[in-house]
């Protein structure tokens, strides 16, 4: 009895109404940016063929393993980020909860502008408006961007950048503002199928282009010496990070909004291997695009600059357009396809933060969406001047090079050695799925991935300090790069000290320990 009336005392958790929203949801986190303008490079660059043997094994040994603690852990203790970690492993665990929290809200700063830029080049599509010279046009005309040894913090905004920027966070804070069934939910719904059909149409057109075969083959010969390098494998397992968004608190949180009984890992196999498929047909898209541009210009693939990130988006792919027949209908598709990608999983992102502020100081939903806007006011002003650029590419080196990768790795130090959770989140998981996890997961999860991750991080933090980044100011690398990490442990630290609007500890697990047949301090 009494039992019960202590559940009932818990506030009500927003849901989502079934399996295919969640998976919608988690599929649009997971597909984002990482997916089309990160990976196809990434894996030409580290092997080309023979880079899908790392990526697979980065997927099923730290990917798959750590996307479904995440789940247990929103799952099972059912709260944001810092809640469901409190209630895991007290103070130390609620730590860990806002170190992803403050990360997420870093990462958002600079989400939105990609974006904004997206939104701006899909208008652009239409009249080609980029001209002859794409990278001129990118950073000149458009961005405006400053110089990063002398001047990498301006308040010189720049409109063309600012308006859209604008305009992104207020649809993404519209949509989140609505819930998690009306908005989140219901815009993942609409915006998968169509990132879908509209990317396919990408995908099929680039393969009829000129020159597409070539661009193939140079995606997909392996270089097998590749594997030998340390560094490839470094970069298949960032490169699940990121995809995937787990350690980022963002699956804890969508985790937290599903039913008790729910098939999480059946799910979770789902939206992996979704995400690694985008991916892959990711790469085919831009390599069969690629292989276009460079018989266009009687080049060799192997010369085609600028196949990652913003420059592979903005400045490759506009050059692409110009030079194919009806290219703005093209430009369109990828444009389009870069906005809505990167929206469902800005949502996401931008979510793990709200949870975490409502579940902590007994807001409403408006309450915590209206308290973003202080972080979409400093996105503003770092991201809509001419310095925007250089923080996004300092903030997301540092974010997700050390702070994701950092978190994965205390998380499962935390939870599987310190207080010795992985047997009840393996039962708990297996109680409620279909697919069963055990021994091998917690290998994976407690083992493996951590002693990855650590040379990962190590050998990361190595080189940022031996060589800067991008020869940018120090003193700015400094504040924008090694201060992000400093401004999350400060989070970590400080933020488990201010007292609960709820008592966050009056919970229920359920299944409960008894029913799990889960003995005290045992590993499995
Ligand atoms: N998973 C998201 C991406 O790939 C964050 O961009």
């Amino acid at each position: 009895m009494a039992r019960t009336a202590r559940s009932e005392a818990v506030p009500e958790r927003e849901q989502w109404s079934g399996q295919f929203g969640f998976i919608m949801a988690a599929v649009g986190s997971a597909v984002g940016l990482g997916n089309i303008w990160r990976f196809p490079g990434v894996a030409y660059e580290s092997g080309g063929g023979a880079f899908l043997i790392p990526y697979l094994v980065a997927l099923l040994t730290a990917g798959i393993p750590i996307l479904f603690l995440d789940y247990a852990i929103g799952h099972r203790f059912r709260g944001s980020a810092p809640l469901a970690l409190r209630r895991l492993g007290g103070r130390l665990g609620e730590g860990i909860g806002w170190f992803q929290v403050v990360i997420c809200a870093l990462i958002a700063l600079y989400y939105t502008g990609v974006l904004a830029w997206a939104g701006s080049y899909f208008v652009f599509s239409f009249g080609e408006k980029w001209g002859d010279d794409t990278l001129g046009f990118f950073t000149g005309e458009y961005l405006q961007v400053s110089d990063g040894a002398e001047r990498p913090f301006t308040l010189d905004f720049v409109p063309a950048v600012l308006i859209p920027l604008v305009l992104m966070w207020v649809v993404t804070l519209v949509i989140l503002g609505a819930g998690v069934v009306k908005g989140v939910q219901r815009a993942n719904v609409i915006i998968i199928p169509l990132l879908v059909i509209g990317f396919l149409a990408l995908v099929v057109r680039s393969l009829f282009l000129p020159g597409a075969l070539d661009g193939l083959d140079a995606f997909f010969t392996p270089d097998f010496a590749a594997l030998a390098d340390p560094g490839v494998w470094i970069a298949a397992y960032s490169q699940i990070f990121f995809s995937l968004s787990v350690a980022f608190g963002i699956m804890i949180t969508y985790a937290s909004y599903r039913r008790r009984r729910s098939n999480m890992t059946g799910a979770g196999l789902v939206v992996a291997f979704g995400n690694s498929s985008f991916e892959i047909l990711a790469g085919i898209g831009v390599f069969s695009a690629i292989g276009f541009l460079a018989h266009q210009q009687g080049i060799g693939v192997d010369d085609v600059e600028g196949l990652t990130g913003p420059i592979l988006a903005f400045v490759t792919f506009p050059a692409i357009v110009s030079e194919m027949p009806g290219g703005g209908l093209m430009g369109a598709l990828f444009f389009g396809a870069l906005t809505l990608a990167g929206l469902t999983s800005l949502i996401s992102i931008i979510e793990v933060v709200i949870a975490a502020i409502r579940d902590k100081f007994g807001l409403t939903r408006g309450q915590s969406v209206a308290a973003i806007g202080v972080i979409a006011a400093l996105s503003i002003v770092l991201l809509g001047t001419t310095s925007g650029l250089i923080a996004l590419d300092t903030i997301d080196q540092w974010t997700n090079n050390i702070g994701i990768v950092a978190s994965a790795i205390i998380t499962t130090i935390v939870v599987i050695w310190i207080k010795r959770r992985g047997g009840e989140l393996a039962r708990h998981l297996s109680a409620v799925s279909t697919f069963k996890v055990g021994t091998l997961w917690v290998l994976f999860t407690g083992v493996v991935a951590p002693i990855v991750l650590f040379y990962m991080v190590v050998e990361k933090v190595r080189d940022l300090i031996t060589g800067g980044y991008e020869g940018y100011a120090t003193w700015y690398l400094g504040v924008a790069g090694w201060g992000s990490i400093v401004l999350a442990l400060l989070g970590a630290i400080i933020l488990p000290l201010v007292t609960w609007r709820n008592d966050p500890d009056r919970f229920d697990e359920w299944p409960s320990k008894e029913q799990l047949r889960v003995t005290k301090g045992a590993l499995l």
